[in-house]
């Protein structure tokens, strides 16, 4: 944790904050980056630490990724915090984990300010410990009025449960003489969910080199780019970033269509 922090003093002080940058295409950047923060056990265990200093750690990378995509323009980052499954881990590591993201926000709130970020949640916060969520609710409000980056947090999070929710409402709605089934369209089912309002991930950033989605997003992703490195969370920095907006900035996009190279 405090190499970490060291780390993280070293950047801002030798470098222009945006020095890492200066290989990138600002015109060509994501609009919509979003990261599953995976390997923050597996960090803390190579360590010989308790996988809790993994997440503390954890912690100082996303702050990284945040400041970083507020110096570069990105308009939303999310990023995987905790997920409905996430609840079948050991109770200690949840409660540590409730504790955590509390105490960050708090911590956070005065660099949340200071960079005009508005925080938003991806998931069923209202089923949080009270404190986590009292937190989370006065964080929402006091960074609501915010018109830079959004940062939005998958907390609670399950892509299916999401989905099923949305239909859920639409049916009960349709039920109800609202909503005419023939309409129901893609934008009718985006509006319903937790991104409502924010445009789709352009770029999908997995740490710690697993393939695979963990039931994240998954009406969301259905055009972004992956990139998969095999770093583990907690080592995850601006050079890393740079590199995955690298890769991104390096595909051909085709949306189904033919390349316009
Ligand atoms: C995955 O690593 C990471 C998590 C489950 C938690 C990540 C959360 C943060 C970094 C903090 C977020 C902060 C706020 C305020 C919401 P893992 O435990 O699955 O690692 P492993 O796969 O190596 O076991």
């Amino acid at each position: 944790m405090q190499v970490d922090e060291e780390k993280l003093a070293a950047y801002f002080a030798d470098e222009p904050a945006d020095a890492p940058f200066s290989h990138l295409d600002r015109a060509r950047l994501p609009k919509h980056v979003s990261i599953i923060m995976d390997g923050n056990g597996r960090w803390a265990t190579a360590r010989g630490l308790g996988r809790s200093e993994g997440h503390k750690a954890g912690i100082v990378a996303l702050r990284e990724i945040i400041t970083a995509s507020v110096r570069l323009g990105i308009d939303v980052l999310s990023a995987y915090a905790f997920s409905t499954e996430n609840w079948n881990r050991p109770a200690h590591e949840v409660n540590v984990l409730m504790h955590l993201f509390a105490k960050t926000f708090i911590d956070e709130l005065p660099l949340l300010r200071r960079e005009n970020v508005r925080v938003v949640f991806l998931g069923d916060i209202e089923a949080l410990p009270k404190k986590t969520r009292e937190v989370f609710e006065y964080g929402l409000k006091e960074t609501a009025g915010h018109t830079g980056m959004v940062l939005a947090l998958a907390v609670n999070y399950g892509a299916r449960a999401e989905i099923t929710r949305a239909c859920r409402e639409i049916a009960a709605e349709a039920a109800a003489g609202r909503i005419d089934p023939v309409s129901v369209d893609d934008k009718l089912v985006a509006s319903r969910l937790y991104t409502a309002g924010l445009p789709d991930p352009e770029l999908v950033i997995r740490t710690s080199g697993e393939l695979r989605l963990s039931n994240y997003l998954l009406w969301q992703v259905a055009y972004a780019e992956f990139y998969v490195t095999d770093t583990y969370w907690p080592d995850f920095d601006r050079w890393g970033y740079v590199k995955a907006l690298l890769a991104f900035q390096g595909r051909d996009r085709r949306f189904g269509g033919l390349s316009k190279k």
